[in-house]
């Protein structure tokens, strides 16, 4: 590890970035963390109001689009990583507005990779290029569906099937063209879905839990039959710490959790905790359960098989689900400013014309 490293995260202000962020400048003081993030409406500081006067952190407001103040970036700043996490992270709002997806998780990834392919080359003797390193955050969605068997791996063809999945596929595709072809550095990692606090309120548990602490109806797609293997927040930024400092450049890791859960049982879980936490009657937050229109190409369910990274870099998933999901329930029904906040405006205007009419 060298003390002195300058990294560039970007989309450090969202829900797994803020986590990422944190954990870096707390655990690493001689680092120079640079947090790029254009504040969408997912992206926001008050995530990381505890760390935003530490010395080695900044913050840039910017689009990763913007390829005039990346060069910029990169030229003050002379990095040594990049972690890539900005991006339209949400598969409905990709239904609705797919080119979004594109420009960002797109382009705004090969705006980065040139930057990175021209400052790390033009400035960096050979003997140096071992310290460069161009993380890119992925999801195991680029690899599509499964059936009720089976676990997707590094080596599954990609199949993605939303626009979402469909441009992070594709950007998982040119951060590897850039290995081939420029000889970059990069590591890519494929995580399944994560939970935690901080999660803007349109992903599922954010969602339920703030709809049935206000006595709403909770969505829930078709039948509830879909599957997803759910990882701690926290769990996956330790991973993302032991990929950046030991992985191997040019290398996929697939991080998950054998933590499958179907919708709806995982839906009645969190009724059951809600109950208890809200002093309810139980059964109170079931019955608010709203069997909708399912999502436009679902997929049915997402497995991973991470033995490559538990066996390379020993890793593991250490936070039991059920501790998690209750102290995530704990930490939203604690944080009713920061929910107040995140659900005001262009986001109640989204959630009311694409929800709460079906
Ligand atoms: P998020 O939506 O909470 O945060 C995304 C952040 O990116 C926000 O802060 C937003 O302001 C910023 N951003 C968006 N467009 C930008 C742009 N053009 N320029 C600069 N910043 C921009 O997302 P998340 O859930 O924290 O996901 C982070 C990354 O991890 C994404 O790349 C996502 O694909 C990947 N991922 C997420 C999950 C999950 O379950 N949430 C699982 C696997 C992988
Ligand atoms: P989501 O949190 O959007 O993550 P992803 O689509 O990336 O897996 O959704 C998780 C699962 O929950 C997915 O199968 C879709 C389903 N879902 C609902 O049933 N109702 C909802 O309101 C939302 C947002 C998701």
């Amino acid at each position: 590890m060298n003390p002195k490293r300058k990294i560039l995260i970007t989309g450090g202000a969202g829900f797994i970035g803020s986590h990422l962020v944190r954990m870096f400048v707390k655990k690493y003081p001689g680092y120079r963390v640079v947090n790029l993030d254009k504040l969408t409406y997912a992206g926001n500081l008050a995530n990381l109001k505890d760390i935003e006067a530490e010395e080695n952190y900044s913050f840039v407001k910017g689009d990763i689009c913007d390829s005039i103040l990346v060069h910029k970036l990169f030229e003050e700043n002379n990095f040594d990583g990049v972690i890539h996490l900005a991006a339209e992270s949400h598969v409905d709002r990709s239904i609705v507005s797919p080119m979004d997806f594109v420009l960002t998780n797109i382009t705004g990834t090969v705006t980065l990779l040139n930057a990175a392919k021209q400052y790390w080359s033009a400035t960096i003797a050979p003997e140096r290029q071992k310290r460069k390193l161009f993380y890119h955050v992925s999801t195991d969605e680029v690899y599509g569906t499964l059936g009720k068997k089976g676990f997707f791996t590094e080596k599954t063809a990609y199949d993605p099937r939303s626009p979402y999945s469909s441009s992070k596929a594709s950007s998982d595709h040119l951060v590897r063209a850039y290995f081939h072809t420029y000889k970059l550095p990069v590591i890519i990692s494929n995580c399944s879905n994560n939970y935690g606090h901080y999660q803007f309120p349109e992903k599922l548990l954010p969602l339920a839990i703030n709809n049935i602490k206000n006595n709403k109806p909770v969505p829930v797609y078709g039948k509830g039959e879909n599957i997803r293997d759910w990882l701690h927040v926290e769990d996956h930024t330790r991973a993302i710490d032991l990929i950046f400092h030991k992985g191997v450049p040019g290398e996929t890791y697939n991080i998950g959790s054998n933590n499958e859960w179907k919708n709806i049982d995982i839906i009645f879980l969190l009724c059951g905790i809600m109950d208890r936490k809200l002093g309810r009657k139980a059964g109170s937050s079931a019955k608010l359960i709203n069997f909708v229109k399912d999502r436009p190409g679902h997929d049915l369910r997402y497995a991973i098989d991470f033995s490559k990274l538990k066996k390379n870099l020993k890793w593991k998933p250490s936070v039991p689900f059920r501790k998690g999901l209750e102290k995530t329930v704990d930490w939203y029904l604690n944080n009713e400013a920061w929910l107040a906040q995140v659900t005001s405006g262009e986001y109640v205007k989204y959630y009311d014309e694409q929800y709460v009419k079906r």
